[in-house]
């Protein structure tokens, strides 16, 4: 079962992945957890990169960490950046979080102290995936 402790640790890990953050371009520091069925953790922050097309997000290196490192079914998502208006996961990251974790719930927090619940589904209604192939 989950517990508020559960959430309460998803969201201080993307928190923490977060001050790993290389945004030397944007200043924008965004981390990202991810959790599985097992409470497994897997955290990631955005890395960013000269030539600017090349950057990573926090939600994809952290559904990538997860799955390469042998990650059961993803459930749960945190995603934490220190803005006012929570910051929601940008396209291209909603399409990878939608095919590795499904309708997880999706946790959108910032430093100080909001939080803000949603299912994918409600940020990504009509997903092309695997099913159209
Ligand atoms: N970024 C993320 O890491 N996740 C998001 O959900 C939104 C944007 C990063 C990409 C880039 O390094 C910086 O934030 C500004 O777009």
């Amino acid at each position: 079962m989950n517990t508020d402790n559960d959430e309460d640790r998803l969201i201080a890990a993307a928190a923490a992945a977060r001050e790993f953050a290389h945004a030397s371009f944007s200043s924008f520091k965004v981390g990202a957890a991810v959790e599985d069925e097992f409470g497994r953790v897997f955290t990631g922050c955005n890395v960013e990169n000269a030539t600017y097309g090349l950057t990573m997000c926090a939600e994809r290196v952290a559904v990538f960490k997860a799955i390469s490192e042998g990650a059961g079914d993803l459930r749960r998502v945190a995603v934490v950046a220190d803005t006012e208006i929570l910051t929601p996961p940008c396209g291209a990251c909603r399409q990878i979080l939608w095919e590795f974790c499904g309708d997880a719930e999706l946790i959108l927090a910032n430093l100080s102290g909001q939080r803000e619940h949603m299912k994918l589904k409600e940020l990504f209604p009509r997903p092309f995936d695997a099913s159209f192939l």
